[in-house]
């Protein structure tokens, strides 16, 4: 499994702290920003939900103001499944149920403790949908990607291309 992490400058430093507070357990790919100033988030949330939605095996984190500038972009790409997390029961069932791919976290209202158990649960949480018993729920994030085929044209590809750094 692969580890995905990123953030505007809201959640730049809330990054820099959860990877440190998480380096023995999780290596993050990290995706930017790098450097503290003013980034619009619709650039990372996109890069970052591309990079997630293109392997199967990984996992992302988003960080900016709230989560939801953040799940609201990323939720754009086919494949990708973003939720804002603030609470332990939904970073949980959001895995088991929703096979939720992206985690959003509010630097400006989640405490550092809060951050790293969602981020942990997160992590560590598997989809329900490979065990017999979560057949149902496998077969409803089944749906949302024939949803993703039939009502996404093949042109958002190339817009989403065309959003640089
Ligand atoms: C930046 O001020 C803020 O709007 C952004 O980080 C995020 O909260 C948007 O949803």
């Amino acid at each position: 499994m692969k580890y995905y992490i990123a953030s505007d400058h809201a959640g730049f430093h809330l990054k820099n702290r959860l990877r440190i507070t998480l380096k023995k357990k999780y290596e993050f790919v990290d995706l930017g920003i790098h450097i503290a100033e003013r980034t619009d988030y619709p650039k990372i949330a996109i890069k970052l939900a591309k990079t997630v939605a293109a392997d199967k095996n990984s996992l992302g984190i988003l960080l900016c103001g709230t989560g939801v500038g953040m799940a609201i972009v990323a939720n754009k790409v086919p494949g990708a499944r973003a939720v804002v997390l603030n609470d332990g029961f939904i970073a949980k069932l959001s895995r088991q149920h929703n096979n939720a791919n992206i985690a959003c976290i509010g630097a400006r209202n989640t405490p550092d403790q809060t951050v790293k158990d969602l981020v942990t649960t997160f992590l560590e949480t598997d989809f329900l949908g490979h065990k017999k018993e979560g057949e149902r729920h496998k077969k409803r994030v089944e749906q949302i990607k024939k949803i993703e085929e039939k009502h996404f044209d093949k042109k958002i590809f190339n817009w989403i291309d065309r959003i640089k750094d």
